[in-house]
């Protein structure tokens, strides 16, 4: 790893390696939690799922409040890709932040708003010439709708189900991972959105038992039922999709989806809208996962990883046709602050090193060899993907289906969890899931494999 990635902790409790020492939560972090249920709304009050309470982190370890440490398989749900406080991208966010304070960077601009478009217009995939700032994900995509309105003059926007974009009352819309907020009174059906199944390789739409199958079955039914009978083609302004889709189980659709969907697009004039926001700089082990495809997306939305660590920023790039003369307003007073941009800015420094892909290669690779085999051994482990620095293990109901089997999936995580391995399970979401940093070491994530293999053992042993 290059020398800028190290972490010396400042923390010599966090030194060594996972150790969980109570029961879980342990006894500060229960008080804490209940302290947090009295007065949290209802779906932050999780300690089922998350039995303890932050004390600290340092590089890829994470340490709770009774000093239990695990290692991090969520580092922020993507957003801390380099460990917990990658020195480069603490000194570039708090001396910007001593230079320029706190700015509203869409009416008085600075040079890390400037060099931070023009960095990623130069990383992005040909074509995108155009950047405008978010400080969220959800906003970046709620841009893009309106860019790809405004750019067709048509009002559709085709989706795809069971990805996520975002919380919104429209984005629920067209993220249908919970289907709660889909369908709980809050969540309207707005008009101009359409869905269509996401190219599942695994429990796969319009095919009983375990895939893999042939994804671009989902195209035929988009043309000759969709477009049959549901929408005019010229009707639809873009198509909105994860090139791989997180929340819904890393799921990699084949290059003849991709070539389909893209001539389509071409065929009937849509724009092609990537959500990278979870897929950007580096988790799949290209900086843009549109790289694994050679997709040229019109849209292309950019959250978590591109901070580096360090501040919230978000965004949407796109192509000179759509952006160079919108009138579209995207942003907000928080948008592209000048110490959020220097620490994306030191986050692409850090991504510029070739180490740390290559370090994303070696996590597939370890992921593959230490976790695959439990398919074959564990007959309730329906299936275990990788991309990248992205693993999921999905346990299934019975052997042989690709029923989801939620207990199951819990007990893994809770019996990983009490050997140190703080990983990502919901109970709306058929998949256990690392997404450890970019920069992990390959030692403690190929123990981490081997404790959630262990996990896997232990809890079909013993349901
Ligand atoms: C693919 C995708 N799009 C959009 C979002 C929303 O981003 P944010 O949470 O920053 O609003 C997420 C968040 O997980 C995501 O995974």
């Amino acid at each position: 790893m290059a020398q800028s990635l190290h972490h010396p902790s400042p923390d010599p409790a966090l030194a060594g390696w996972p150790r969980v020492l109570t029961d879980l939560p342990g006894p500060r972090s229960r008080e804490l939690l209940a302290r947090r249920d009295a007065v949290s709304q209802g779906p932050l009050r999780d300690s089922a799922n998350i039995p303890l309470v932050l004390g600290s982190k340092s590089g890829h370890l994470l340490t709770d409040v009774d000093g239990n440490v695990f290692a991090d398989h969520v580092s922020a749900w993507g957003a801390a890709p380099y460990g917990a406080q990658p020195p480069l991208v603490r000194d570039a966010v708090t001396s910007a932040w001593d230079r320029y304070g706190m700015e509203i960077s869409q009416y008085i601009s600075s040079a890390p708003v400037i060099e931070l478009a023009e960095r990623l217009v130069a990383l992005a995939p040909a074509g995108i010439t155009r950047v405008a700032p978010t400080v969220t994900g959800t906003e970046a995509v709620e841009g893009a709708v309106k860019l790809a309105r405004e750019a067709t003059g048509r009002p559709i926007i085709l989706g795809f189900l069971g990805q996520y974009h975002g919380e919104s009352t429209y984005l629920t819309a067209t993220s249908s991972t919970d289907l709660p907020d889909n369908t709980s009174g809050y969540a309207q059906y707005v008009p101009g959105v359409i869905l269509v199944p996401y190219p599942q390789s695994f429990r796969a739409p319009f095919h009983r038992g375990p895939g893999p199958y042939d994804d671009t079955m989902v195209l035929d039914y988009l043309r000759e039922w969709v477009l049959r009978y549901q929408v005019e083609p010229d009707q639809i302004a873009g198509v909105l999709i994860e090139p791989v889709a997180g929340e819904a189980g890393i799921l990699a659709p084949s290059q003849a989806f991709w070539d389909g969907l893209v001539a389509m697009c071409d065929e009937f004039g849509w724009m092609l809208i990537l959500d990278e926001v979870q897929t950007c700089m580096g988790r799949c082990g290209t900086v843009f996962a549109a790289e694994r495809w050679g997709l040229e997306p019109d849209l292309l939305l950019v959250g978590k990883g591109v901070t580096g660590g360090g501040q919230a920023v978000a965004g949407v790039l796109g192509t000179e046709r759509v952006m160079a003369d919108s009138h579209a307003h995207l942003g907000g007073t928080y948008a592209w602050e000048p110490a959020a941009c220097a620490g994306a800015l030191a986050g692409l420094d850090l991504l510029a090193d070739d180490t740390v892909l290559a370090n994303v290669h070696e996590l597939e690779a370890i992921a593959l060899e230490e976790l695959l085999p439990l398919v074959d051994e564990i007959p309730l482990v329906g299936d275990v993907r990788a991309v990248g620095a992205w693993t999921c293990v999905e346990m299934v109901a019975a052997p042989g289906a690709v029923t989801p089997a939620p207990d199951l999936q819990h007990a893994l995580h809770l019996a990983a969890l009490r050997r140190g391995v703080l990983a990502i399970s919901e109970p709306s979401k058929p998949l256990y899931r690392m997404q450890p940093a970019l920069t992990m070491e390959p030692e403690l994530f190929r123990w981490s494999c081997r404790q959630v293999a262990d996990a896997a053992r232990e809890v079909v042993a013993a349901p």
